[in-house]
This record gives C-alpha cells, sequence and structure tokens, in this order.
C-alpha cells in the first residue's frame, strides 16, 4: 500500500501504473473541515530521509462523501481512509459519517501526526486517550478500524494494546520521527513549526523495531511503514511480523517505487523457492509457531 500522505488521493498515480496491483488505496489525512496545512517550508532534506511538517492539508469531510468516494468506487482495489480529527468526539463522527459510503473499506486512524495543534500525537503518546480514539471510531462504524502508531513514545506495545483492546483491527506502524533542522544561515529552525516529522530510509531501523515489538503484544494484524524502498526492506518487515506494508517518502524520489516492490516482493519468493508469502511472515520473532 501507499502511505498516507505521499499518494494524495491516488488519482495521479492510478494515470501512471496499475494501482489495482496494490493491496489497497491510502488516502491522504482527511480532516472533518478543509484546511490549508501549515506555512512553507514544509519540507526539508535530510541525509536518508526528509522533514515534513505538512500539517494535513486536506480537503474535508464533505468533498471527499460527495466527490472523491465516488470516484474511489469505480475501481476494485479497496481505499483506506486516512481519518485525523481535533478530539476523540470527533474521530467518532468522522467514523459514522464513513460508515457505509461506498468506495470506503476501511478507516486508518491518525492519532500520530507530529505537526498539528489538536488530535495527533498528543492523543497518540497516551494509550488511555489513543484506546478512547479507537473506541469512539469503532462504535460509529462497521468499517474495520486500523491505528496507526506514532513511533514517538517509549512504550508502543502498551499503546497498540490499548487500541486493540478498544477494537482495532489492524495496528499501523509507524508514523513519522519528530525531528528538527536548522538553518545555519538564519539561524534558527527550517520549519516555521520547528518540529518536523521525519520519514525514509534513516528510520526504517526505528519502524522495524516498533513492528517486531507491536507484532509481539497483539494478535490483529501489523502492516509496517517507515522507510520501506525496495523488496528486500519489505522483507524484513514481514520477517519482522507485518502482514502487508505501506511505502511513502520512496514514491517521491522513485516514482515507479511501489511497482518495484510487488514486482520485487514476489521474484524475491520466487528465487527463494517460497509459494506462500505466509511462510516468512513473524519468522524473525524470537518464538515463531
Ligand atoms: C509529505 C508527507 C505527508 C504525510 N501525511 C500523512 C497523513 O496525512 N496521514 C498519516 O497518517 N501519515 C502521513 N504521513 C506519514 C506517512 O504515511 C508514513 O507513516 C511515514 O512517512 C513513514 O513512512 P516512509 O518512511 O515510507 O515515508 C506523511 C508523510 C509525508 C512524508
Amino acid at each position: 500500500m501507499p502511505a498516507s500522505g505521499t499518494f494524495s488521493w491516488g488519482f495521479e498515480y492510478a494515470a501512471r501504473f496499475d494501482i489495482e496491483a496494490l493491496g489497497a488505496v491510502v488516502s491522504k489525512g482527511i480532516t472533518r473541515y478543509s484546511r490549508q496545512g501549515n506555512a512553507q517550508p514544509r519540507v526539508a532534506e535530510t541525509p536518508m530521509g526528509m522533514l515534513n511538517s505538512i500539517g494535513l492539508q486536506s480537503v474535508g469531510l464533505d468533498k471527499v462523501i460527495d466527490e472523491l468516494a465516488p470516484q474511489w468506487a469505480r475501481w476494485d482495489v479497496p481505499v483506506i481512509a486516512n481519518v485525523a480529527a481535533d478530539t476523540i468526539d470527533e474521530f467518532g463522527e468522522m467514523a459514522r459519517a464513513l460508515d457505509g459510503v461506498p468506495g470506503i473499506a476501511a478507516l486508518e486512524l491518525n492519532i500520530s501526526c507530529p505537526n498539528v495543534d489538536a488530535g495527533g500525537i498528543e492523543i497518540g503518546q497516551d494509550p488511555v486517550a489513543s484506546g478512547r480514539a479507537t473506541e469512539a471510531a469503532v462504535r460509529n462504524t462497521e468499517l474495520p478500524v486500523i491505528v496507526k502508531l506514532t513511533p514517538n513514545v517509549t512504550d508502543p506495545a502498551a499503546l497498540a494494546r490499548a487500541c486493540v483492546d478498544a477494537g482495532a483491527s489492524a495496528i499501523c506502524a509507524i508514523n513519522t520521527v519528530l525531528g528538527l533542522a536548522i538553518d545555519t544561515r538564519l539561524r534558527r529552525p527550517v520549519l516555521p513549526r520547528a518540529r518536523g516529522g521525519l520519514s525514509g530510509p534513516a528510520i526504517k531501523p526505528i519502524a522495524l523495531r516498533m513492528v517486531y515489538d507491536v507484532a509481539q503484544a497483539v494478535s490483529v494484524p501489523v502492516i509496517g511503514c517507515g522507510g520501506i524502498e525496495s523488496a528486500e526492506d519489505a522483507v524484513e518487515f514481514l520477517m519482522a511480523g507485518a502482514t502487508a506494508i505501506q511505502v511513502g517518502t520512496a514514491s517521491f524520489a522513485n516514482p515507479n517505487a511501489l511497482q518495484e516492490i510487488i514486482d520485487g516482493l514476489d521474484q524475491w519468493l520466487v528465487c527463494e523457492g517460497i509459494e506462500d508469502v505466509h511462510e516468512i511472515i513473524g519468522c524473525a520473532q524470537p518464538v515463531h509457531a
């Protein structure tokens, strides 16, 4: 799958390659009302990755339901709506509004955005608030609810357990890692909000460790995300315990990255003589049943 926010609403890529080859399309973060996002500059390049502070620029829920979802409904590939809310109650309201909308197959709750004043990381860093946000969504929809975790915590397994206890169908790990870049000429941070979210290959070991920990803590599927740019990277995440993967920043540098990873994964399995990918899922875990 593409990672939320790096694939827009899917239409541009649909014109470029066969998106039906994907497991799912994940939408950009959807907010209740349309938002402009943060001031420029919103991105800064870093060694082996990038910092972003987009701040959830979004068209808003109504436009997604009225204009985008009907187009998604014509695709065979399922579309997962990535949902961002300012409050726990708003997660519930948005889940209710998206419930039963043709073209939307599941929700991914973004309780992990580091670039907004409310609703993001401060919910996602607290297991109690994370559980309540999950519960609010689950109570209001028949759709599967995936919860996307932040890596900016000391105990991701506790967060994952809180979300699963509250009814999450799957966990996605990870959103971006908090970071900072300084413009030495201007003597101040490059990004207007100072901190940004680090993504790309630099965060792969962090993401991999989180998937490894979370997969041990919960029995629902774990979606691995963070720094994946090759089939070999994808295999590492599957071995750590992920049953699916998302690719974000890699697509900015190489718009064919998703297709290359899908093809590369097939080739890797053939080369290794593996008939069913499930044979390797979680095989690097300490106890492999
Ligand atoms: C420009 C940009 C925008 C993003 N927007 C969102 C978003 O709207 N919702 C979300 O849950 N994650 C968002 N993310 C986080 C990614 O989905 C992903 O979790 C993160 O970038 C790590 O994966 P990667 O290293 O493959 O990019 C964004 C990331 C980037 C780089």
